[in-house]
């Protein structure tokens, strides 16, 4: 294993904040599949090969912590939910958390999700609009209405201005509460969303289970048939609204980017759409639509929302062959394995039918392709987002053209979270009778 040394104190933070794509690309040119990295403060350990990536999900001695791999990131804000907690504590969380994940759950939210897609859909001017900008919004209206309830009225605004501030806060390298700054407004608005969220509880448990993720949650019983107490349903709710947010929101503003340049999978797509005859997206019938299935794939492994996965070591242990100390940090990281050289063909490229069934390059190994991680934190909205983002481009390109510039290559700034290195401009013109 080889350390990139980067500057004595700051390390690699700088490059890692700008572009962690290219910082992992040269350490992987220089060093191999194992390098050290130094950010923030602390050495990670990274791995890029599947092996090591399939060891590190499966954890099969119980050594990683992912509480210890995500605490200073996320922690502060979002402590008490599932990728924070980790052994017999995640498993009993995540069994509760299952009932609100479970197919007729997700039933109700698809059908929830196409109304606030259709809104927001309805409300695009023609002309140029900023992708990113739009499927954030949609995203976020999703969040409230579909996981918080769409009975909120007013109290939309505060989850919504809440939510935002504590992102915010969570990527702020600056973690003091100075009057003002973005940590302190982080821990203002959480105090106001839990506020707000345990008042919800005590609501929902009032009345029968609505299909709403927050009354599910407020529902479930785990296994000595106990309710959670609230404030672990406060945890909970917060942390899927943020493990669900930006991941989704990248997820679709790519794929609209790539369709948008590449008018030959856009008519592919729309050829699948126009196949369907306005019949809505469903669970039982999503894995129907294979052309956009594809394009979501191919989004997500060229830039995956969750790019790295660190985790703490607790007690000493190998990794593919590589000692591990307790006490360390390690991590795999999708962001490079998705686009290693060894593994995939021209991996720079969107080139969505390498997933198709002729090529399946994804299938040479079986931690080769993780967006969604693996073994017990295996993402737990997995189907529900490629359910979602399937809805938005049926629902939009059904009515829609979009185009984008040919020869702009679209890129995605990976960390602190996911986002369009450029303002993601795509020109959108309703399709009419003669057009
Ligand atoms: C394309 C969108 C998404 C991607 C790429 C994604 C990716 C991931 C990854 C890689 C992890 C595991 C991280 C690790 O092992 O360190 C994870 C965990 C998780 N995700 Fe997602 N996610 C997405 C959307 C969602 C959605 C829509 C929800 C909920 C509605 C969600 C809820 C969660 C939760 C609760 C966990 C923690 C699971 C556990 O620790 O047991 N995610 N996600």
């Amino acid at each position: 294993m080889k350390a990139g040394a980067g500057f004595p104190l700051l390390g690699h933070t700088l490059p890692f904040l700008r572009d962690a794509r290219a910082l992992i690309e040269r350490h992987r040119r220089r060093h191999g599949d194992v390098f050290t990295l130094r950010v923030l403060g602390r050495e990670t350990t990274v791995f890029l090969h599947p092996d090591a990536t399939r060891e590190i999900y499966l954890d099969r001695d119980r050594c990683l912590s992912s509480q210890g791999g995500w605490a200073s990131s996320i922690g502060p804000m979002f402590s008490g939910g599932l990728m924070l907690r980790d052994f017999e504590d995640h498993h009993r969380h995540r069994l509760v958390m299952a009932h609100a994940f479970r197919r007729v759950a997700l039933d109700g939210y698809t059908e929830r999700i196409h109304d606030v897609v259709d809104r927001h859909v309805a409300r695009l001017p023609d002309g140029p609009v900023d992708a990113y900008a739009a499927v954030k919004a949609m995203t976020l209206d999703v969040a409230t209405e579909v996981f918080v309830g769409a009975s909120l009225g007013a109290q939309a605004r505060t989850v919504n201005d809440a939510f935002v501030a504590m992102m915010a806060a969570s990527v702020s390298p600056v973690r003091v509460a100075l009057p003002g700054s973005r940590w302190a407004r982080g821990q203002g608005a959480r105090a106001r969303l839990h506020l707000l969220l345990h008042e919800l509880v005590a609501e929902r448990r009032a009345r029968d289970e609505a299909p709403d993720l927050l009354s599910r949650l407020s529902h479930a019983r785990d296994d000595s048939d106990a309710l959670l107490p609230a404030g672990e349903i406060v945890d909970h709710l917060s942390f899927v609204l943020l493990a669900a947010h930006d991941t989704t929101t990248a997820t679709v503003a790519m794929m609209l980017a790539e369709l948008a340049r590449r008018p030959d999978w856009q008519a592919r797509v729309r050829a699948e759409i126009e196949a369907r005859d306005g019949e809505p997206v469903t669970v039982a019938s999503h894995a129907a639509l294979v052309d956009i299935g594809l394009v979501f794939k191919e989004a997500i492994r060229l830039s995956p929302p969750v790019p790295f996965s660190p985790r703490e070591v607790v007690a000493d242990t190998t990794i593919a062959g590589t000692p591990v100390p307790a006490g360390s940090l390690i991590s795999a990281a999708s962001l490079g394995q998705h686009v290693h050289p060894e593994w995939w063909s021209d991996p720079q490229v969107f080139d969505p039918d390498r997933f198709g069934a002729a090529r399946a390059e994804d299938k040479a190994h079986s931690h080769l392709f993780v967006p969604f991680g693996g073994g017990a934190h295996l993402c737990i909205g997995n189907h529900l987002a490629e359910i979602m983002a399937k809805v938005v481009v049926v629902r939009l390109l059904a009515g829609h053209r979009i185009v984008g510039d040919p020869g702009r290559p679209v890129v995605f700034t990976p960390v602190p979270i996911p986002r369009p290195a450029r303002p993601l401009i795509l020109d959108v013109r309703a399709i009419t009778g003669s057009s």
